[in-house]
């Protein structure tokens, strides 16, 4: 396999399927600007700048590097912390914000972002530095998420010692950096231009690059474990330390990533990234684009896929219960062919999902809400930023005259795998829409699930909480609720 760093092809002719590019950076190249805080994707130490070729030339996104597989960055270039000396950026065009005078980022030995953590004191022990320049290097060169504000490209980043503050202020400071990335995107497109695959002692890995072609390879290897962002499988490895055989990645199966919005509906590839799909979802309902806001932190989003969300069937994932209650099908390919679903039908119980062997999960498709439908989203977690639901709740009701005539609903946390609400849609259908009905469904969740408690809620709260959402729901009709999105901008 073959990567760009700092303008050299990096030519490895074995790898470890499995090896993280953050031991790769610190064990075999003495890169160890690049620090492990985690090594399962939750602090953003690790972060490191991953470009790909695009219609409009490089496309840069952050990415966390304890969590990344070598092979993954086959036919792409990585930017680290060192590399933010060497590369042409360093000497180029800086935009302060405002026009203010930037003295210490153009007099200074340091890259922009780097002189502006130093003088506005945002660094103390400096652990978490290297990982919040990264973040914020590459919101300022135009990476994915760029246009996000600064706190949300640094959600994903985490700092135990300086308070955010100065961060956020070192961030704000620099507006923009111009690179020119023509040179890099030859050098790109004379290396990614075939699919890659390998083996190391006994371990297969590869690379395909179109649907067909993985059809044809899992046809081959119907046990391989695909890897599409590793944002899941990554900590298998990292944390579970488990072996992983043969293993085909998804991330250069370019006709996998598709999206595609109708009028009527949205359809994507299953390996479309987080990232991509803010814009069209929150398009689709704001509900809907916040919630993917709320998905990890950026680095977790440039990586992770809406498909490998789905297919890992997690109980807590928090695509799967707003896509169930908006009604999204799934399309499924193997063998045999392709078959669709109603998604709720694919989760048939804790750890196990209805795909075949030699099946891979190729498309989403979101019919886009008709008129009248009242759609609630809302997340519950302990922390606000990047962490895992405790509850996550979505709501779907179509009302003509004045009454719900179709009722879907949707949980997760709640149950053994995410899951309709059948008691509760059962009490909201064919009721006229008011707080009788919406008090009816909320006992009526009682009937549907008996979670469990765990280190995020309790089975208690977890039933009071999803209640409450649909409560909110009502409250939010009403104009006496406000919904996250509508605290923005507010004070405190
Ligand atoms: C720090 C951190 C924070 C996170 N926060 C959230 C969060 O807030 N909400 C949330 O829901 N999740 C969260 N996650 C979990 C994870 O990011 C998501 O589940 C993500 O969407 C997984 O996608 P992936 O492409 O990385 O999957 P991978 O890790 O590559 O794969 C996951 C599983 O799906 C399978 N798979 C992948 N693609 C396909 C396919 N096309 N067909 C068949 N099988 C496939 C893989 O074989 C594997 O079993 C977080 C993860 C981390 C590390
Ligand atoms: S080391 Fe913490 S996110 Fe990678
Ligand atoms: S400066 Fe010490 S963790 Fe951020």
């Amino acid at each position: 396999m073959r990567f760009v760093l700092d303008g050299a092809v990096i030519d490895l002719p074995e790898v470890d399927p499995t090896a993280t590019v953050l031991d790769h950076l610190r064990y075999r190249m003495g890169r160890t600007g690049t620090k492990e805080g985690c090594a399962e994707g939750d602090c953003g130490a690790c972060t490191v700048l991953v470009g790909e070729l695009a219609s409009e030339g490089v496309r840069w996104r952050a990415v966390n590097s304890c969590i990344q597989f070598l092979p993954m960055l086959h036919g792409k270039a990585l930017m680290t912390v060192e590399s933010l000396g060497n590369q042409p950026d360093a000497a180029a065009e800086v935009h302060p914000r405002n026009g203010e005078d930037s003295r210490e980022a153009r007099h200074s030995p340091l890259a922009p972002l780097q002189a502006m953590m130093a003088a506005n004191g945002s660094s103390q022990c400096g652990f978490c530095t290297p990982g919040f320049v990264m973040s914020l290097h590459g919101r300022a060169i135009g990476a994915r998420g760029c246009e996000l504000p600064v706190a949300d490209v640094i959600a994903g980043n985490l700092c135990r010692c300086t308070g955010y503050g100065p961060i956020l202020a070192a961030g704000e400071a620099v507006d923009r950096i111009v690179r020119d990335d023509t040179a890099l995107a030859a050098l790109l497109a004379g290396i990614a231009a075939e699919g890659a695959s390998g083996e190391w002692r006994g371990r297969k890995w590869f690379a395909p690059r179109s649907k067909d072609e993985l059809a044809a390879l899992l046809a081959r290897h119907p046990d391989a474990r695909m890897v599409a962002g590793a944002t899941d499988v990554g900590l298998w490895v990292t944390k579970g330390l488990k072996t992983l055989d043969t293993v085909i990645f998804l991330g250069d199966v370019a006709d996998l990533a598709a999206i595609e919005e109708t009028g009527e509906a949205i359809t994507l590839g299953a390996g479309a990234r987080y990232a991509d799909v803010h814009a069209p979802f929150a398009r689709l309902h704001p509900d809907l684009g916040e919630l993917v806001r709320r998905i990890g932190g950026l680095q977790v989003r440039n990586a992770g896929t809406v498909g490998g969300n789905i297919a890992n069937g997690s109980p807590i994932g928090d695509g799967p219960p707003a896509l169930i209650a908006l009604g999204a099908e799934l399309t499924l390919r193997g063998m045999a062919g392709r078959r669709t679903l109603p998604l709720e039908e694919y989760f048939l119980d804790y750890g196990k999902q209805d795909r075949r062997p030699g099946e891979f999960v190729e498309s989403i498709r979101i019919p886009r809400p008709g008129p009248g439908t009242v759609i609630h989203i809302a997340k519950l977690s302990r922390r606000f930023d990047s962490d895992i639901s405790a509850v996550c709740g979505a709501f779907a009701l179509t009302v003509e005259d004045g009454t719900i005539t179709r009722a879907r609903v949707a949980f997760g946390g709640m149950a053994a795998t995410p899951r309709r609400a059948g008691a509760c849609e059962a009490a909201l259908t064919g009721k006229p829409f008011g707080e009788a009905a919406i008090e009816a469904a909320a006992q009526a969740l009682g009937h549907d699930f008996a979670p469990l408690s765990d280190v995020r809620g309790s089975s208690a709260y977890r039933l009071e909480a999803a209640a409450n959402l649909l409560r909110r729901l009502w409250l939010r009709e009403q104009g006496q609720a406000i919904s996250v999105l509508d605290l923005e901008g507010l004070d405190g």
